[in-house]
């Protein structure tokens, strides 16, 4: 995302009174990756008033949620976050290399609640750089085409190292991209002075940036694959899942938490993803998706920032916090805000509050007394 997920898009079409569209299959065995957009009557039910657009973002598909890799069918999920940068709302000379424009114009409200998760998510990692001085480590889990590592470099705030974990056949086709662009290439190597890199069809390792393929509920593979890389369990680590753990059971998101937790002595999690499914909005949009054969398997956990911070204080995390996207948009500098909300006309901000209403940043922290990693926030 940099995908403002699937729901984002969902109502948005929705509200303007675009059909339901299949788009495409990211899922296993032509299955469970493969979410139909919901109908639009059904989310007109809730307050969002239809209004005419022109040109309308189509809706994303949806990760794998039932445990399978994805198909080879390529998602374009990713897209959202590139047009969002082609027209100027942030700054990645990278995400044009990972993935292809979209012929379709994306709607402005997706695009402002992009830049206001990117906005968030970067204020958090680069207070966790400046506490650890950088002496740390980042692990990226369910990356995709996420670029994180290469801006980090340009900004001279590079961890110890950088690890992107996804599945082996996400990780492949991001690997493959990675060796045929000299842009990403170049900046791995550069910090790589041995001669031979590891590197085979499902992994990359280098000395400050590794991707590896691997399933996040298959928590013993993944923590052999991550040791194999050279991870080092005792620098202050910082773990992140944009959009990813929506996709897992509960008890499979609570069992990667815990792992964490355990794992490392100082750490921070950041996670960004659904909340209050729970109201009339979120209601219809999990509605629309079950008639069209898509759980959202972890949406019980995104009932409210409360139940988002309860499951991190449950399974090893000592402080816990959480924001609705709103509520972060609000409070972004004012400068940013009128230079974005300049770059597109917005007609009206109802959908674009409720929307943001449905989307959290949350962080959680342990050990780290020393370093002020509790007092970190956006
Ligand atoms: C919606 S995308 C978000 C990608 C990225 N975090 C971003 O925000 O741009 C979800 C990602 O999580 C990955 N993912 C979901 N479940 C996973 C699992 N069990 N193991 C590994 N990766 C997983 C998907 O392959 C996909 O790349």
């Amino acid at each position: 995302m940099r995908l403002n997920c699937f729901f984002m898009a969902a109502a948005v079409a929705a509200a303007a009174g675009r059909g339901a569209r299949d788009e495409e299959s990211w899922g296993p065995s032509g299955g469970s990756y493969l979410h139909r957009f919901p109908a639009p009557e059904a989310v007109t039910e809730a307050t969002i008033r239809p209004r005419p657009r022109a040109s309308l973002p189509a809706p994303p598909p949806a990760p794998n949620t039932s445990g399978a890799e994805p198909s080879r069918k390529r998602p374009k999920l990713e897209r959202w976050n590139r047009f969002a940068v082609s027209i100027g709302y942030w700054h990645d000379p990278y995400i044009e290399h990972l993935v292809r424009q979209s012929k379709e114009r994306k709607a402005p409200e997706i695009n402002r609640g992009y830049f206001a998760r990117v906005h968030g998510v970067s204020q958090l990692i680069k207070a966790f750089l400046r506490k650890t001085e950088c002496r740390c480590q980042i692990l990226n889990l369910g990356a995709g085409m996420d670029t994180t590592f290469w801006k980090l470099k340009d900004e001279g705030l590079l961890p110890n190292k950088y690890f992107e974990v996804d599945f082996p056949m996400i990780v492949t086709r991001k690997l493959h991209t990675i060796k045929n662009k000299p842009l990403l290439f170049r900046p791995i190597m550069e910090l790589h002075p041995e001669d031979t890199l590891q590197i085979g069809n499902h992994m990359l390792d280098s000395k400050r940036y590794a991707i590896i393929g691997a399933d996040l509920r298959d928590l013993s593979e993944l923590e052999e694959k991550l040791k194999k890389c050279n991870m080092n369990t005792q620098l202050p680590t910082l773990l992140i899942t944009e959009c990813v753990l929506v996709y897992m059971t509960p008890e499979q998101s609570a069992n990667l938490l815990k792992w964490a937790a355990r794992s490392f002595e100082t750490a921070m999690f950041i996670n960004y993803e659904q909340v209050n499914m729970d109201d009339r909005f979120g209601q219809i949009m999990i509605e629309n998706l079950r008639r069209r054969q898509c759980d959202l398997a972890g949406v019980e956990t995104c009932k409210s920032l409360e139940s988002q911070k309860e499951r991190l204080l449950l399974n090893g995390w000592e402080t816990a916090s959480a924001v609705n996207m709103m509520e972060l948009y609000s409070g972004l500098p004012r400068a940013e805000v009128n230079r974005i909300e300049s770059l597109e006309f917005l007609d009206e901000m109802e959908l674009l509050e409720q929307l943001m209403r449905h989307y959290c940043l949350c962080w959680a922290t342990r050990g780290g007394q020393e370093l002020g990693l509790k007092e970190i926030t956006y």
